[in-house]
């Protein structure tokens, strides 16, 4: 077991570089099993649910590795189409192996999903969808299995509500469906984006992606390929929270200038000064200005719910009112209590959030309670001054390579220890 131990209250300088979006690289993986011969995916961050989407592909027959930041898998063919439940269960986007099994197999059967527990995650309309476009389903409690012997066919489909995750699997499955698909209600997410541009660039026919409807006519194969997935988002959101909350100047490489507008735009009413140039936005805390933020999350391009967490954290040191309404998830504010640790007023009501500063505290354990709540919880233990610990750190690993590497480049004291050796450390 580790944990971090954070020395908070140090401005942070320097340059961080944004690797690419896991949201992104998951469902490329995914569709990756679909192309033919060798696919790479470029700057692949170490991260715990990249392994997992190896070991899965791995479980299958296939061969899927890990070299110098590159992503490759070498599809084969088996007669494996169930994927262990230890994996199923390490995290949720096990469920885009569904499309891809089906296509290359003909059956797929996968473990209800894990993941964050950030409230109900169903599974319902990826499943309708692809028994819309001619799957049959055997469901219970614990497996989905899944059989379309003569492939998928193209159908028009609403999706109930425009679920990532759902319009991936459906995106997925309709690329070599016979004839086409129009898909309705979809979301609208950068890394949808990026999907549909992957498996463009390996022969599919997709149109429409990033907008309310995707056209997509099915084709009989696809060719490995070689791709670079966007920048993530939600990692240089981490950054610039850090820095609104700590102070300093960083450089933030390989930024996604068009997917930050809206989180600059809360930031900047708080002091924060963003110029970009090429390739990078170099930010700094210009002023500490009190504000009021008041912001409901919701599908792109509303604020990213994964947002939520780090505005938090963006906010502790403001002595101004943070309101925040969740449309997403049923829970995802369980880092109040860990907040409150920190001396914040933390009020949650249903999906509502209202966080205040009221006290200082010098010292506290916090517990990383899904993966945004940790990266927050991170940033709010940087930011206050005094000595903190942070533990259940496996959940910030599923989204971050080296979450200590990363800030302690920025001139942060942060390190990661074992339980045992922090142990030492604490009576030394
Ligand atoms: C993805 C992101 C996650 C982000 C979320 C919302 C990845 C790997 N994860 O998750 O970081 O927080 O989008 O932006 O990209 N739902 C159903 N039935 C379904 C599918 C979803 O009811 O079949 C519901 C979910 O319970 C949730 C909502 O739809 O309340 C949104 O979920 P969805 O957009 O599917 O999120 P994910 O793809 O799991």
């Amino acid at each position: 077991m580790e944990k971090l131990v954070v020395k908070g209250g140090k401005k942070l300088f320097g340059t961080a570089d944004v690797p690419a979006a896991k949201n992104a690289l998951l469902p490329i993986i995914a569709a990756a099993y679909m192309l033919d011969g060798e696919s790479c995916i470029k700057q692949c961050p170490q991260l715990s649910d990249i392994f997992a989407s190896r070991d899965i592909i791995n479980s299958t027959g296939s061969t899927a590795f890990i070299h110098n930041g590159d992503f490759s898998v070498i599809y084969s063919d088996s007669q494996i189409y169930e994927i262990p439940q230890e994996l199923c269960s390490t995290m949720r986007s096990s469920v885009l192996y569904l499309a891809p099994m089906l296509y290359r197999r003909g059956k797929a059967a996968i473990y209800m999903p894990g993941g964050c527990r950030i409230g109900k995650r169903p599974v319902d309309i990826h499943i309708d969808g692809l028994c819309r476009m001619g799957a049959r389903a055997e469901c219970d409690d614990e497996k989905i299995v899944l059989t379309a012997e003569d492939g998928l066919k193209g159908v028009t489909y609403k999706l109930r509500i425009p679920s990532v995750g759902a319009t991936q699997t459906l995106i997925m499955a309709a690329a070599t469906a016979k004839g086409i698909t129009v898909l309705k209600n979809c979301a609208r997410e950068p890394e949808i984006v990026d999907l549909a541009r992957f498996l463009n660039r390996a022969g599919a026919k997709i149109t429409g992606a990033g907008k309310n409807e995707i056209i997509i006519r099915g084709v009989s194969s696809l060719s490995g390929v070689e791709y670079t997935p966007v920048p993530d988002r939600i990692f240089a959101a981490t950054i610039l929270s850090a820095v609104n909350a700590c102070g300093g100047m960083c450089r933030i490489r390989n930024y996604p200038v068009e997917y930050m507008e809206y989180f600059e735009k809360i930031l900047r009413r708080t002091g924060l000064v963003s110029l970009h140039f090429s390739d990078s936005a170099f930010v700094f805390k210009a002023a500490d200005i009190a504000a009021d933020i008041n912001i409901h999350t919701g599908y792109y391009p509303a604020f990213s719910t994964d947002m939520g967490p780090l505005l938090s954290a963006a906010m502790v040191n403001n002595s101004g009112t943070l309101n925040m309404y969740e449309t997403v998830f049923e829970n995802r504010f369980s880092y109040s209590t860990e907040f409150e640790k920190l001396g914040m007023c933390c009020k949650v009501e249903g999906r509502n959030y209202i966080q205040k500063r009221k006290k200082e505290v010098y010292t506290a354990n916090l517990t990383a309670k899904d993966l945004r709540a940790g990266a927050a919880a991170v940033v709010a233990a940087l930011a206050k001054k005094g000595c903190f610990t942070i533990d259940n750190i496996g959940y910030i690993d599923r989204g971050y390579e080296k979450i200590e590497d990363v800030f302690s480049s920025l001139g942060a004291d942060i390190r990661r220890v074992s339980v045992g050796r922090q142990e030492t450390d604490e009576t030394e």
